[in-house]
């Protein structure tokens, strides 16, 4: 056989391995290409090698080299198919289950905290309260002084109170016990008429109970008005009772005692044919509203502060307050 001729075979085997190669889509074709071309006992490589011993002895050298490169060639094609059908994972079709149910994404929800917040600023808004903010770390003007609670009040106790180790000399800050500091915050800015509602963080040092926590949030209500009566206090509370609870809405007040407030009253709720406590309220010292330069003969008003928690636990059937923090997604998901 001559030379001419082989070389021409060798280079047809090529190109057929080539284009074989490259459109294998999957691994049983790849596989039959294999065999086809490469296969030890009847590919087509195999049967030109046999080709080679019929070539004169002096092309047999050329002939072998063009053969070694043709072979090296092809199992490179070969591998470089392998590569490409690994990479793909296989044939994509193959490989992805589109019956399979998809993987959930998870949403969060707010707090039941601020939840209740939430509402109760919006079941307010209803009645023109505008809901304002203060500072959580506060001086004794706006946490006592201004509120009537002088210096010799049990109130100021350190051990009732989260005192900063702040150097202000006889005035240290603390972390705010009772909302009632921004009743004093809004009215040094503004002038009546004024009705706003805070709602925030207080603390103090209470051990941790099912109806204690070291820091626990607040509703403070303030309206301060010309003609302000308590008939106005009380139908406000049950506005709020009955919104945020959801039936009659009964509010209980007895008489009790604030230094800001007078007469002053604590506040009690209806909840499932119980009363529970919530909260203090009051008609404004007419001392505080001169502290911050309002003419008691002019307005009147009345504030009120209750538990947020104490509420939020009513309104859900939360038995143990200390659940609202222990951050568990078990007794949060259920809100
Ligand atoms: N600040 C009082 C407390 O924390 C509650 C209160 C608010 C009482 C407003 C009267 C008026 O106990």
């Amino acid at each position: 056989m001559a030379i001419a001729p082989f070389l021409a075979e060798l280079e047809r085997l090529r190109e057929d391995a080539s284009s074989a190669l490259r459109d294998a889509g999957d691994e049983a074709a790849l596989e039959s290409a294999r065999v086809e071309f490469l296969g030890a006992r009847s590919g087509r490589l195999k049967a030109i090698q046999k080709l080679l011993g019929g070539l004169a002895p002096s092309d047999r050298p050329a002939g072998g080299r063009h053969f070694n490169d043709a072979k090296a060639a092809i199992t490179d094609l070969l591998a470089a198919a392998r590569e490409r059908l690994a990479g793909q994972g296989g044939s994509a079709v193959d490989a992805i289950d589109v019956t399979l149910p998809g993987d959930p994404v998870r949403l969060g929800h707010l707090h039941p905290i601020t939840r209740t917040i939430r509402q109760v600023q919006e079941i307010m808004s209803r009645l023109g309260f505008e809901s304002v903010d203060g500072p959580e770390v506060e001086d004794q003007w706006h946490n006592f002084e201004a509120l009537a609670i002088g210096p010799e009040h049990p109130a100021r106790d350190p051990l009732d109170n989260f005192y900063l180790a702040v150097a202000r000399g006889a005035d240290p800050l603390l972390l705010r016990s009772q909302t009632s500091t921004v009743q004093i915050r809004v009215m040094e800015k503004r002038r009546p008429p004024l009705r706003i509602v805070s709602l925030g963080r207080v603390y103090r040092p209470d051990t941790a109970d099912a109806t204690h926590y070291p820091m626990f949030h607040q509703v403070e209500g303030l309206l301060v008005e010309r003609g302000t009566t308590m008939a106005h206090l009380k139908s406000t509370l049950r506005f709020l009772a009955s919104s945020f609870l959801g039936g009659d809405g009964n509010v209980r007040i007895r008489p009790s005692f604030f230094p800001f407030t007078e007469p002053s009253v604590e506040v009690d709720m209806e909840w499932g044919g119980r009363w529970i406590e919530m909260g203090g309220a009051g008609m404004v010292d007419p001392a505080v509203l001169e502290a911050v330069g309002y003419d008691p003969d002019e307005v009147s008003g009345f504030a009120f502060g209750l538990g947020v928690e104490r509420i939020a636990a009513r309104r859900y059937g939360v038995a143990d307050i200390r659940d609202f923090y222990r951050n568990d997604v078990r007794f949060l998901q259920q809100f």
